[in-house]
């Protein structure tokens, strides 16, 4: 059997990751759950039948740090290697999303409190979340995850979660934050809390000091932004023909298609996002859900492409908002894009904003802000 720490030391031995004591840490502390988790009886087996007591959770853990100092990477390690079949690995975000549907749901019935038969149907399908990108920025989330998370751990799921911050900084000056405390203490009390929170930001390391706006659109620039995705993504050589895709939920129950996905990384045609009937809302699920997007084929915009900026306006507030790093080629530098046409005077907001997040300093921040 692989384990975490073995794997681990494997990718080292390659090459592929730099020797790291505190992620060496952390992998042999997801090594130790991986072997408790692995344990447990499996539900329908000889030995679950023969065990009448409950089998007591493995402590799960929440792993948190600045950006890029490999928290995902070590719990997708994990993940993949844990061989359970109830686990589930999402983005927090997504998972909100899904929850607060389910709740709608569970509401219509109008059978008392709805937070209870969601959380006890999701820990009945598996018994590993995996979270990546805990993050607490709206008031709705906040006020239902102490209940829904002591259900899920009271009905024995184990969590894994990764963060930017500490357990004490989330929702920090959040509205009606005294009701959210409860889910602080309990994530200290029910997970073990490790930092990540080396020196070196990898992600960072990786890009090296790149243009992140390529001009023009054309070979150059393509093979360049392909060289970008390869390399943030650890994506094999010999798979670059067959790259995942992705449909992420949307706000509103719709799903919006990515037709390059892998490891918090997008790639998207300038066509397909802002030369469709696209909008805020597909906007928003990009950002959420994506640490960076690689934007490609960006023309110079003229009058006639007013819905086009409109749209380019909607998508860079969203990827500003929520900290994304943006990856581009295009065939303009941003402040020469969109120089006439209706819209053009608040275009110099987006410019701005394009000039910023070109900046170490931008590019230094935690995704979701
Ligand atoms: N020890 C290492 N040596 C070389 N590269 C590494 C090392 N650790 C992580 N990386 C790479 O650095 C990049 C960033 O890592 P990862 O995405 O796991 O960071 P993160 O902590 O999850 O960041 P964020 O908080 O932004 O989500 C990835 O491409 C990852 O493979
Ligand atoms: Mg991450």
């Amino acid at each position: 059997m692989t384990t975490v720490l073995t794997r681990y030391a494997a990718l080292i031995a390659t090459g592929e990751l730099r020797p790291d004591p505190e992620q060496q840490a952390a992998a042999r502390h997801l090594d130790a759950l991986a072997t408790a988790l692995e344990a447990v009886p499996t539900r329908g087996s000889i030995l679950w039948r023969l065990t009448r007591a409950k089998p007591v959770p493995p402590r799960g853990l929440y792993l948190w740090g600045g950006v890029g100092r490999g928290k995902s990477m070590l719990m997708d390690l994990f993940f993949d290697q844990l061989d359970i079949r109830r686990k589930r690995r999402v983005h927090f975000a997504e998972f909100m999303l899904e929850v607060h549907q389910r709740i709608a749901e569970e509401r219509r019935k109008e059978a008392g409190d709805p937070i209870l038969p969601v959380a006890t149907a999701l820990a009945d399908e598996v018994r590993l979340l995996a979270f990546d990108e805990m993050m607490v920025t709206n008031s709705p989330d906040a006020m239902i995850l102490s209940r829904l998370f002591t259900a899920l751990l009271e009905a024995g799921v184990t969590v894994v979660a990764t963060s930017n911050r500490a357990p004490d900084d989330l929702y920090r000056n959040g509205l009606n934050r005294e009701h959210f405390l409860p889910f602080i203490a309990l994530l200290k009390d029910r997970l073990d809390v490790v930092a990540l929170n080396g020196p070196v930001d990898y992600r960072r390391d990786r890009l090296g000091r790149i243009d992140t706006w390529l001009v023009p659109n054309g070979a150059q620039a393509t093979a360049t932004l392909s060289g970008d995705f390869f390399r943030l993504t650890d994506f094999p050589v010999e798979d670059r023909a067959h790259v995942p895709t992705a449909d992420i939920p949307v706000q509103g129950g719709r799903t919006l298609h990515v037709p390059k996905a892998l490891k918090g990384v997008a790639v998207f045609s300038f066509r397909k996002l802002c030369g469709e009937a696209k909008g805020a809302a597909d906007y928003l699920a990009i950002a959420r859900r994506f640490h960076t997007v690689i934007l490609v084929g960006i023309p110079k915009l003229g009058p006639e492409n007013r819905n086009e900026a409109a749209r380019f306006v909607a998508l860079i507030d969203a990827l500003y908002e929520h900290k994304v790093k943006l990856l581009a080629a295009a065939d303009a530098e941003p402040a020469a894009l969109y120089e006439k046409g209706d819209g053009a005077f608040e275009f110099e907001r987006t410019v701005s904003r394009l000039e910023e997040m070109r900046s170490e300093e931008y590019l230094a921040q935690s995704h979701g802000g």
